[in-house]
């Protein structure tokens, strides 16, 4: 997804502090990139491709000034090429505009300014914005009332960024697209997300929505939609710089993959008791909900499906919908909870889908790593997962730390007999990765099966959203067709897929029924000459009928779905490795997905 980075108060580094802020959004996903610093005049470079484009046609240019914007961006409106890269914009070049989201009235808006005459130089929606400054301020407006007569005139999502010539200001506007200030010693930025800017302070003011920022080296202000003060909390980043580089690793995914025990221990930390299995998630314990409706996209969709397994095990009836469907969802039944699983806390789906919840008449709770999200805000309460930055695309950590947080609150808000036995299988999940992650064999797995047509994935119980987030990473880092199934639906139609060279990978763990009966698929699929890759505890017989076998420590069967995850995220990762994919950043994906 796009992202925005603006700094000012740094006349001689602003440059530098922007393109080394759109390296570090890199992660979103995007497709074009480009700067504008205004000094006497807006000077404006902006290129089609990677970031590495970008500071090539850099080179070839004086450009500088003291307030400057930047911005990485992921297509809706046209194709990635020079001319709709950001920044754009209006006729005489004194304005120029970065803006993240989907103005929806925009060709309304355009038809109406291109017939008073504006030149437009590209397909995007954002182009109208410079436009419509350009006309205020012919009008007479001052820069203030000119953007913010401009921003009135949006309808739909945006988190905008405006610099003017001569005017060494960044004006700043948001509505349903997140947009952060950062507060330096000797300067002030503001960013889509706090990685663009961390490297330069911690200290961070989240704008809500309606609110209008300036930034001035001379200091910062925040005002609402009538242009009244807002008075905002500053808050502290808890993680490291270092959190968002790559440690030596080849790829952020892998380093993430290997964070996954520290990330589990942090989301634990001071929550658990297990000399007497009890479980302190503050208020959150006391939600007492009669039922429980999760909403969710993608990989967290997997994670929620896994929670309201957990519930419904522990007697609390629970649903799952993919957030994008809500809308045709049953209402919340009586005191029910609406649940949004979103790591960003910014996905448009989830939090449209949240918003319905509300709307009928729902108690809302997020599940999120994104303390000052829009979730988080506007939510009534808040888990956080602590899985500190995830820069690649393709989430794994967060995974990890959505089903450590939903055991949580699972065990927060109900009564189960083994409460005990489960927050001691979860104490230990951290060194059961880690003896994973040591001596995983998914490598070997991986070059045995890089060539293959498809690779399937089949699971039980709290096994099945292993499966299909096996899948998932599967399709998302190699860009190989890959599908999840519930290991008893094989039969009724799957199984035509599967031949010699379509592997099946089966998460088999625990030797009780559940485990039994997925045998009993596998052995459908060994009969029709598809290699078997088993993931496995060991405690029942699979292994007679794998070609290969990924091994995890035996636990609690809440958790063994945890560690059978991460011998799958290892197998696409490296099947991804050897097909030389772009691990990190996949084609055609972004880290966040801020529209619907
Ligand atoms: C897959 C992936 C996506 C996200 C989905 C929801 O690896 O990352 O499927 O899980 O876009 O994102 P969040 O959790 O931010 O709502």
């Amino acid at each position: 997804m796009c992202g925005i980075i603006g700094c000012v108060g740094r006349e001689d580094e602003t440059l530098d502090v922007l393109v080394h802020g759109l390296s570090k959004l890199e992660y979103r996903g995007y497709d074009s990139a480009g700067v504008a610093l205004s000094g006497d005049r807006v000077d404006v470079c902006k290129k089609s491709g990677k970031i590495a484009d970008l500071r090539g046609a850099l080179e070839s240019r004086e450009i500088g000034g003291a307030a400057g914007i930047g911005h990485t961006r992921w297509s809706t409106h046209g194709p990635p090429t020079d001319a709709n890269a950001h920044p754009h914009l209006d006729c005489t070049g004194d304005v120029a505009v970065v803006h993240n989201g989907i103005i929806e009235n925009y060709q309304s808006l355009r038809d109406e300014l291109v017939s008073a005459g504006h030149s437009f130089q590209s397909d995007t929606d954002t182009e109208v914005v410079p436009h419509l400054i350009e006309d205020a301020l012919a009008d007479g407006a001052d820069h203030e009332a000119a953007v913010r007569e401009a921003i009135a005139q949006l309808e739909g999502s945006y988190a905008v960024a405006v610099v003017l010539s001569g005017d060494d200001t960044i004006y700043a506007a948001r509505n349903d697209s997140p947009l952060v200030l950062g507060l330096g010693e000797d300067a002030y930025y503001l960013a889509s997300d706090v990685p663009a800017f961390r490297d330069h302070t911690d200290q961070v003011i989240y704008l809500a929505d309606g609110e209008f920022a300036t930034l001035h080296a001379d200091g910062w202000h925040v005002s609402d939609v009538d242009g009244d003060e807002v008075e905002k909390t500053v808050d502290t980043v808890e993680w490291d710089p270092e959190e968002t580089g790559k440690s030596g690793y080849d790829h952020f995914m892998l380093k993430e993959i290997h964070e996954q025990p520290r990330a589990i221990r942090q989301c634990l930390r001071g929550r658990v008791d297990e000399l007497t299995g009890s479980v302190d998630i503050g208020d959150l314990g006391d939600l007492s909900p009669t039922g429980v409706q999760f909403v969710a996209c993608g990989t967290s969709y997997h994670a929620a499906l896994y929670g309201a397994q957990l519930l419904r095990d522990a007697g609390i009836p629970a649903q799952t919908f993919l957030a994008s469907e809500y809308a045709t969802a049953p209402p919340p039944i009586g005191d029910a909870l609406v649940v949004g699983v979103t790591q960003s806390g910014e996905t448009a789906d989830t939090l449209s889908a949240l918003r319905e919840a509300r709307k009928r008449g729902a108690r809302t709770m997020t599940v999120t790593n994104t303390v000052g999200s829009t979730a988080a805000r506007e939510c009534d309460h808040a888990l956080y997962i602590r899985a500190g930055p995830e820069i690649g695309v393709a989430a794994s950590k967060t995974f990890a730390s959505q089903l450590t947080a939903l055991n949580l609150f699972s065990l927060g808000t109900t009564r189960t007999s083994d409460s005990r036995e489960i927050i001691g299988a979860l104490r230990d999940l951290p060194s059961n990765i880690q003896a994973i992650l040591d001596e995983s064999n998914a490598e070997a797995v991986a070059e045995t099966y890089v060539d293959s047509g498809a690779y399937f994935f089949i699971g039980r119980g709290l096994q099945y959203p292993v499966a299909l987030e096996g899948a998932l990473k599967m399709k998302e880092i190699t860009y190989k067709h890959a599908e999840g199934f519930a290991a008893g639906e094989l039969k009724h139609g799957p199984l035509a897929l599967v031949t010699d060279d379509t592997p099946v990978f089966a998460v088999v763990t625990g030797d009780g029924e559940m485990a039994r009966k997925t045998i009993g698929n596998v052995k459908e699929v060994e009969a029709r000459d598809a290699p078997v890759v088993a993931v496995t505890d060991g405690q029942s017989d699979v292994e007679r009928y794998a070609d290969a076998v990924l091994e995890v420590p035996e636990t609690h069967p809440q958790a063994a779905a945890m560690l059978a995850n991460v011998q799958l995220q290892l197998v696409s990762y490296h099947v991804a490795d050897k097909l030389g994919r772009s691990i990190d950043k996949p084609r055609n994906l972004a880290k966040s997905v801020t529209v619907e």
